[in-house]
């Protein structure tokens, strides 16, 4: 009972369930895998190995779902929890360009469809917060590592999607923001930015209308990430850009005038304003940890 322990939102299909079998079958984790598709989950977690993996059951979106499917993994992980990899996520579910319908009574649109905002920043931030209160109060060693699934549009926009974008882009702030704070309680936290990668969300089909199969990235550089992040406990803040064969480590961009730099790129604000405001400090137990300075991998190889 002393392997590590995962627990893998959206685990049941494509690349949550490629990392699921990446951990257990090259790093001999246990892996929860939760998901919406409790059948899906149940049956590859059989396939898998049914010593090593679980299928869970949850939406996302339910806080109460999500966090007994949390409890459920750290007690069968032998009340331990090492990775929780936040990757659930859907497709644009309205469009901001026209109406699809208008309210009879008020001749008003009806209000956006903001599903796609509910699983893939929402939820996500709860599964942040629930991660964190398991690796800072209840794992006997204390700390652990977040990986969230962002996107390349959390990156750059999308014209195409952009309620997707916007939830995309929302997890990059996340974890930029909270990174720093959290390694004082050696918690990681780090999203991957993939460009396509064919999966149930982005099949073949659909997905070759608009690019060329030079333009996907295959499922391996998901992989190399991940032994990167496993690699390194205090690789922290990074948001990996998954462009086919390479993982760029894309910076935050360039403070655009002194004064917002002095302001913002500093720790003033959160010492003297939000801090105080905790009922405890971060990291009070915590040894001191300094933030990594790393830039590219390419083809498996960390530089
Ligand atoms: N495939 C790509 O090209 C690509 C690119 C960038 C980012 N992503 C992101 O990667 C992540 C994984 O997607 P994928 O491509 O593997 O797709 P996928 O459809 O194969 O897997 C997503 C999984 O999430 C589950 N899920 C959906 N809503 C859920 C909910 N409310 N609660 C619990 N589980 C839920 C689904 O059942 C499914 O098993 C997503 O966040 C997606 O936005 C994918």
């Amino acid at each position: 009972m002393n392997a590590p322990v995962a627990l893998i939102t959206g685990g049941g299909s494509g690349i949550g369930l490629a990392v699921a079998e990446h951990l257990i079958n090259q790093y001999g984790w246990r892996v929860a895998i939760v998901d919406i598709d409790a059948a899906r989950a149940a049956q590859e977690a059989a396939r898998i190995s049914p010593h090593n993996c679980l299928g869970l059951h949850a939406d996302v979106t339910d806080y109460a779902q999500q966090s007994r499917a949390f409890l459920q993994a750290f007690e069968w992980g032998g009340n331990r929890l090492d990775l929780v990899f936040l990757n659930a996520g859907i497709g644009d579910t309205d469009s901001m360009y026209k109406d699809f319908a208008i309210d009879e009574r008020t001749s008003l649109p009806h209000p956006v469809d903001l599903r796609v905002l509910d699983v893939n920043l929402n939820a996500v931030i709860q599964g942040v917060h629930l991660a964190r209160h398991f690796f800072s109060e209840k794992n006997n060693t204390k700390g652990g590592g977040i990986v969230i699934t962002s996107s390349v549009l959390g990156l750059y926009p999308s014209h195409a999607i952009p309620l997707y974008s916007a939830s995309k882009h929302g997890i990059v702030g996340l974890v930029r923001s909270c990174a720093p704070v959290y390694l004082k309680d050696k918690i990681t936290i780090n999203s991957l930015n993939p460009m396509l990668v064919h999966t149930n969300l982005m099949p073949e089909p659909m997905s070759s209308e608009f690019h060329t199969p030079e333009q996907t990235t295959p499922m391996s550089t998901v992989l190399t990430a991940f032994d990167a992040i496993i690699a390194d406990d205090k690789l922290t803040g990074q948001t990996m850009e998954l462009a086919m064969d390479e993982v760029i480590f894309k910076q935050q961009p360039d403070y655009s005038h002194p004064n917002i730099k002095s302001v913002l790129g500093q720790w003033g604000m959160w010492e003297r304003v939000a801090e105080p405001l905790l009922p405890r400090r971060p990291g009070e137990n915590a040894e001191e940890v300094k933030l990594p300075a790393k830039l590219v991998i390419k083809a498996g190889v960390q530089s």
